[in-house]
């Protein structure tokens, strides 16, 4: 039995996902399609676009859940980062892994209020909030201080365009052997470009939908 597969998370990731497939906004409905991509690829505009979808969840998919989850077993990671939580289920599972791997620290980052207050919520009703630090506020300063030395596993999940500033905040930190999820990153072909580098830093490989997994090397 597994912290992800029994109660409370269980049930609760069913009803979060089921509450997730189901939301609709107005805001985005409202969105051109042209407006929507450059709010999407903006480097400076994010606060704005991720505003007016404060109240949608934008959940990673079931499958990439799981397999956060899995990823965050198999290395045994004790030190987790995550850029973007919106109302918390990627961190549900990535704080279930941390559990079922004997504890750990996850530190998370979330600027809408409205957001934090809901994966708050959900962490807690998880019975894993004692495991998760959320960051208030931008990421890009959220997340410049007070990492740990190690980190075994991250997971990009914000601002698309921001990707690899973010990285460049994480980097140095990385363990040989940690993994890289990366959401959505058919948005931004610069980190793209950057992870898949022959004879760079890192392994790397899409999967699902959208998804790269990457493994730093050296
Ligand atoms: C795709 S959602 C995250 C979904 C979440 N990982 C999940 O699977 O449940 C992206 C979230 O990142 C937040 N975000 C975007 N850019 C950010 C930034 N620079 N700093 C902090 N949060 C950010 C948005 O407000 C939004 O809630």
């Amino acid at each position: 039995m597994t912290t992800l597969t029994t109660a409370p998370v269980k049930p609760l990731l069913d009803r979060l996902f089921a509450e997730a497939e189901a939301a609709t906004s107005p805001a985005l409905a409202e969105l051109s399609h042209e407006e929507r991509e450059r709010l999407l690829h903006s480097k400076t505009e994010y606060l704005d676009f991720y505003g007016r979808l404060k109240d949608l969840p934008l959940a990673v998919s079931r499958e990439t859940g799981l397999m956060l989850y899995m990823l965050a077993r198999n290395g045994g990671a004790r030190n987790i980062v995550e850029f973007g939580a919106s109302f918390g289920l990627s961190t549900l599972h990535l704080a279930a892994a941390l559990r079922d791997n004997g504890g750990g620290r996850l530190i998370t980052s979330e600027f809408e209020p409205s957001k934090i207050t809901r994966a708050r919520q959900n962490l807690t009703d998880g019975g894993l909030i004692d495991l998760v630090e959320i960051r208030e506020g931008d990421a890009l300063a959220t997340l410049a201080v007070d990492l740990p030395d190690v980190i075994d596993l991250v997971l990009l999940d914000g601002a698309k365009a921001l990707y690899p500033q973010v990285l460049d905040l994480l980097e140095s930190r990385l363990a040989v052997g940690a993994f890289i999820v990366a959401d959505n990153a058919d948005d931004c072909p610069e980190y793209l470009e950057r992870v898949r580098a022959e004879g760079g830093a890192y392994l790397s490989t899409p999967f699902a939908q959208d998804v790269e997994l990457s493994m730093r090397i050296g």
